[in-house]
């Protein structure tokens, strides 16, 4: 991909990874894929503001190549340490003999436990500015967005903010780079609530102060590290993080979260009927079969719903174990505060409502009903849970 010009000077570099399978080596991208996006400033110093994931180091180089020698490089400003966007370094450090790199002082320690790095680091401060010659970089510490060493950078000549993993997303660009060029915006917003959910959720306090930040800061590009680039409308990316940040107590929007899960049928049948009774009271709900589905493609309707519905039955004395790994990796992304219905079957005895509990109980989920039925639901279950589920949709909207 050619190096595309955001600005007079300021060209960004969004390299595809359409191979990598697992983001993070966790979240699944094989479909979506991703994009690391890499800026360069063409100045009287030479700036790259964050790299690229290790084996896209070559593509990187090439992209740079068009606008300038790497070798000429001054200044590597290293927004975050994650590998996705340093992964590149030691090839361009050993490349550009001169490249200083910009950091927080955070990152300083993890540039040697991650590369051995411990020569041109340059710490810098929070609101620091450095003049690069017709235009001035400011530095803004961001902590815990997404790790505690991030900051962002903001070009104020330009009104160009270079936010790294903040305003990003899943999913690869298929030719094009900038929001008004994007032929489906509804498919990468989509995918930037699923970045969020998977990645950036569980920080959404440090997000809403690191929007808190640029309350007043003229801004004119969002130029994040992964996904489009925002020039058309920046503020709707930042209206959204700021919307999906403020979920992070559970009170999202009204709407169920459904997830099941059946050895044989039973409970399945009882799900589609208490999933009768939610739509009936005209509340939206999403089902999730959780033996099949990646919490990845999950976490997005718990963040944003206020309700979820858990049917699943005793597995062995215990919670049916798909349905427990959900729940456990819903607790460790700090899905916080939901109202809940448990229903589900057992055998010869139950055990599946008190492992729900203990998962649920630390993340302060209110189970507000629950119905647990032995072997096949009756018709009597069936009719209850219908009016559970209709119940249940009213009462969200409290
Ligand atoms: Fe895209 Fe936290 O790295």
């Amino acid at each position: 991909m050619i190096a595309t010009e955001i600005r007079n000077g300021i060209y960004g570099i969004s390299v595809n990874d359409r191979t990598t399978d697992l983001f993070e080596g966790l979240w699944p991208i094989e479909k979506e894929g991703v994009t690391y996006n890499s800026y360069i400033i063409d100045d009287e110093k030479k700036i790259l503001i964050d790299l690229i994931k290790e084996f896209k180091t070559d593509e990187l180089l090439e992209n740079i190549g068009e606008i300038f020698d790497p070798a000429e490089l001054d200044i590597i400003v290293m927004n975050h340490m994650e590998p996705d966007h340093t992964g590149a370094v030691k090839t361009v450090m050993r490349i550009a003999p001169k490249a200083i790199i910009y950091c927080t002082p955070k990152a300083v320690p993890m540039l040697e436990q991650f590369y051995g790095l411990t020569e041109r680091i340059h710490p810098v401060a929070d609101g620091e500015i450095l003049n690069i010659g017709k235009r001035e970089l400011t530095f803004v510490h961001t902590p815990f967005v997404h790790w505690p060493e991030t900051m962002m950078t903001y070009s104020g000549t330009d009104k160009v903010l270079f936010s790294c993993d903040a305003f990003g997303g899943y999913g690869a660009l298929n030719g094009f780079n900038f929001d008004d060029e994007c032929t489906d915006i509804e498919y990468y917003k989509k995918e930037s609530l699923r970045y969020y959910s998977n990645i950036v959720a569980k920080f959404s306090k440090p997000v809403l102060t690191a929007i808190g930040k640029l309350d007043g800061v003229p801004i004119e590009v969002i130029a994040p590290s992964h996904g489009l680039i925002w020039r058309k409308n920046p503020a709707h990316i930042v209206e959204l993080y700021s919307k999906w940040a403020g979920y992070a107590d559970g009170r999202a929007e009204v709407g169920v979260t459904l997830l099941y899960g059946s050895m044989y049928g039973n409970t399945e049948r009882m799900m589609n009927f208490m999933a009768k009774g939610v739509a009936s009271a005209g509340v939206p709900v999403e089902i999730f079969d959780v033996a099949r589905t990646h919490t990845s493609y999950i976490l997005p309707s718990l963040w944003s719903k206020r309700g979820v519905i858990i049917g699943a039955p005793t597995y062995e004395g215990a919670l049916f174990p798909a349905m427990a790994s959900k729940l456990e990796e819903a607790a460790i992304k700090r899905v916080m505060g939901k109202k809940t219905v448990v229903f589900g079957s057992h055998g010869w005895s139950g055990g599946a409502l008190k492992r729900i509990k203990e998962i649920i109980d630390p993340v302060k989920w209110d189970i507000v009903d629950t119905i647990q039925f032995n072997g096949g639901p009756t018709e009597a279950d069936l009719d209850a849970a219908v009016e559970c589920g209709k119940k249940f949709a009213e009462s969200l909207a409290d």
